[in-house]
């Protein structure tokens, strides 16, 4: 597993170096955003990235122009809304993520997000599923555990859904639960990965601390838990209307996009958390569930169940089990009423 310090430290290294084992092209959708544009950089600083291309509705040319000055060898692109441009962005692509959308207000959920991420998330997949049918497709907009289920509708749609290819990006939510303890603790954040299942929205987040050995009881362990599930809304209710995580979500996808690529380049035990097609649940109405996921090639290689938990993490997991159906059943039916 690999944690951000290890990471980055690593990409900062190679970032100068000349080598890099593979070419691999990585799109963006929506990389002029909050998100698109520092999670552009980090790519860009990626030396497994060939090529980077930036599709926006508006601003990709000029994120792309800027970010193309920064001396590490990809070439980077930057593509308008046109057809013809959303296509070009997307061919021969080996990932696309897509952080493209409207983000929370104090107050909002993210299921509030629904409306109008929904179509704008149904509309690039139907793009990708044209353009890069066999691409690994990282979804950040939320809701996450509902533009995920849209996104394989989609994909089922056109005849070429592959479940081992989609991906919901809930890293954001391994990475702060391990800050979280290392604040609790005291311990070093760097050598803390907490186990996080479930979904990517509220009381769907359920951290595993027992897994790591932690043991916290009472109103500590009650406040861990709650500040894991509502990170996101610190976050939204300091930038006061603004915006929700948009660096911190960046660290986060660029995390998971370089785990995607030294999969796909040949490094084994890539373990990452993720929201996929899953069996672990499809019986209580979860098509879909986020536990720790080892990549290969060929996308998804190996689904990990959730494991031993406590009593106390099995109330969390019912609740949210109960919540993630309704979610993806939102999405399923959304691609229903609206193909
Ligand atoms: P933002 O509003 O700053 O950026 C969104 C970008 O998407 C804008 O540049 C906009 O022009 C673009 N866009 C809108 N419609 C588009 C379309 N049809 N095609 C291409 N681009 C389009 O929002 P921000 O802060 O970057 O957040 C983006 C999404 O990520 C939100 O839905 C937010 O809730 C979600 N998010 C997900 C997290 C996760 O852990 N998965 C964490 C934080 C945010």
């Amino acid at each position: 597993m690999f944690t951000a310090r290890r990471v980055f430290g690593a990409v900062q290294r190679r970032s100068f170096s000349a080598s890099s084992r593979q070419a691999s092209k990585v799109t963006v959708l929506g990389a002029a955003g909050g998100i698109g544009q520092p999670l552009s950089l980090l790519l860009k600083l990626n030396p497994r990235v060939s090529q980077l291309a930036l599709y926006d509705i508006r601003l990709a040319p000029g994120v792309a122009a800027d970010i193309g000055h920064i001396n590490t060898k990809s070439e980077v692109r930057g593509y308008d809304p046109t057809p013809s441009g959303l296509a070009e962005a997307l061919k021969g692509t080996e990932i696309v993520l897509i952080p493209a959308g409207v983000p929370r207000k104090p107050g909002m959920t993210r299921d509030d997000l629904f409306n109008t991420n929904a179509s704008i998330v149904r509309d690039l997949a139907k793009a990708a599923a044209d353009y890069a049918p066999e691409a690994n497709i990282l979804i950040i907009s939320n809701p996450v555990n509902s533009t995920v289920p849209i996104t394989a509708e989609v994909f089922k749609s056109k005849g070429v859904y592959n479940p081992k290819r989609l991906f919901g990006v809930t890293t954001l939510d391994v990475v702060r639960a391990s800050r979280f303890i290392s604040q609790v603790k005291g311990t070093d954040p760097a050598n803390e990965n907490i186990t996080v299942v479930g979904g990517h929205s509220g009381a769907t987040i359920v951290p595993l601390l027992s897994q790591s050995g932690y043991n916290l009881s009472g109103e500590q362990l009650d406040e861990y838990v709650r500040r894991v599930q509502f990170g996101g809304d610190e976050v939204v209710q300091a930038k006061g209307g603004a915006g929700s995580a948009t660096l911190s979500m960046a660290m986060a996808g660029a995390r998971f996009a370089e785990s995607l690529l030294k999969a796909a380049q040949g490094q084994k035990n890539v373990i990452e958390p993720t929201f996929v097609d899953s069996p672990l649940y499809k019986d209580k109405g979860c098509d879909f569930f986020a536990s720790n996921v080892e990549l290969g090639p060929n996308g998804v290689e190996k689904i990990h169940p959730v494991g031993k938990i406590t009593e106390h993490e099995q109330k969390l997991l019912d609740v949210c089990l109960s919540d993630l159906s309704k979610n993806i059943s939102k999405g399923v039916q959304f691609v229903k009423e609206n193909p």
